[in-house]
């Protein structure tokens, strides 16, 4: 195991510093070398698709400098479910069929299959939760700035992939904490205590040392502070309701608990959000999530999802409505769903 960095003299945590994320970076320097990288679609999707004006041309343009993910979006299109009478040979098309968001959702979901796609020893999560933790979060980011408008204080793509990736410095924490004899929920102060910085500080220095643009380090670097700055504040409202509801936590979801609307309304305060826009938000977050673990278990294992998440694409509507059917008996009914344990602030 690492040695342990000196205990900080803080238990609490921190607000923005940009010289401690500059610190960190350099004494994290080997351990974020050894992460793997995003695709570098990530970055062009971070310049083009969020543009009011993104077209299905960036996103070819995006994909072709990456060979993989352009296969994987384009066997995407191809897959039984969403099959047309010919088959899908370009990116444009694959966009059309499948639409944007979820194109950009298999994206995400692909090109860090290999960074999230990890069982973390010190922190609770079930399976591939990790990972599908952060594709959630990401969603409900998104989701939330295009909801806010031009008060967002980041851009969509900019939300997703910052709540994407919002809680990687987990996977440096990991290899530093002490192993306890399960994994168990760990605090952002025990993290401190424990290690000399959280994992939202450690995920600030990997987006810095990625080049991830700076609203993106801040937001990642507060989503657990007293007083989130920026996009800070939409990370902890998406991460607060995304533990809440168990996605990718150590049970079962339950998308259908009632939002803890007092604690978002709390968090959503610097962003001028009121009780309908957060109850709005909240309510059509979940057909969003649908799909999305089977998406998360297809691309672990290597091969391309029968449903993607969101929107369905153009298909015979009898092979449509069947298909939907079996994926209705695959959720976990309500009355059997174990409860799942509600997370505090500061842990997700
Ligand atoms: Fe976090
Ligand atoms: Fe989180």
């Amino acid at each position: 195991m690492t040695q342990l960095s000196p205990p900080s003299v803080r238990s609490d945590p921190q607000p923005f510093d940009p010289a401690a994320v500059c610190r960190l970076t350099r004494e994290l320097a080997p351990q974020i070398a050894s992460l793997p990288r995003l695709s570098c679609v990530v970055e062009q999707f971070l310049q083009h698709v969020g543009r009011d004006t993104a077209s299905t041309v960036d996103i070819a343009a995006a994909l072709s400098l990456d060979p993989v993910l352009h296969g994987w979006v384009l066997r995407q299109a191809n897959s039984g479910f969403c099959k047309l009478n010919r088959p899908v040979v370009s990116i444009a098309e694959a966009c059309v069929v499948l639409g944007l968001g979820t194109v950009t959702r298999l994206v995400y979901a692909a090109c860090t299959r290999d960074l999230l796609q990890r069982r973390l020893h010190c922190y609770r999560y079930l399976g591939n939760g990790f990972w599908l933790h952060g594709l959630a979060v990401g969603l409900a980011a998104k989701h939330l700035v295009e909801l806010l408008g031009t008060r967002a204080p980041l851009g969509a793509e900019s939300a997703q992939v910052a709540g994407l990736l919002h809680d990687v410095g987990k996977l440096l924490l990991d290899e530093r904490l002490p192993r306890a004899k399960g994994p168990r929920e760990i605090t952002v102060a025990e993290e401190i205590a424990l290690a000399g910085f959280d994992h939202a500080m450690g995920s600030a220095a990997v987006a810095a040392t990625w080049s991830l643009p700076d609203d993106l380090v801040v937001a990642m670097a507060t989503h657990h502070g007293e007083h989130p700055a920026g996009g800070g504040c939409v990370l902890a409202l998406a991460d607060r309701l995304v533990g809440h509801w168990g996605v990718g936590g150590a049970t079962y979801p339950r998308l259908d608990r009632e939002p803890p609307l007092e604690d978002l309304l709390t968090l959503g305060h610097p962003l001028v959000l009121a009780e309908p826009q957060i109850s709005r938000w909240c309510r059509e977050l979940p057909p969003l999530f649908e799909g999305l673990a089977q998406m998360v278990q297809a691309i672990g294992h290597g091969t391309p999802p029968a449903l993607p998440p969101g929107a369905p694409a153009p298909a015979p509507s009898s092979r449509a409505s069947s298909h939907r059917s079996q994926h209705r008996s695959q959720r976990p009914s309500r009355r059997s769903s174990p409860r799942v344990r509600t997370r505090g602030r500061g842990r997700g």
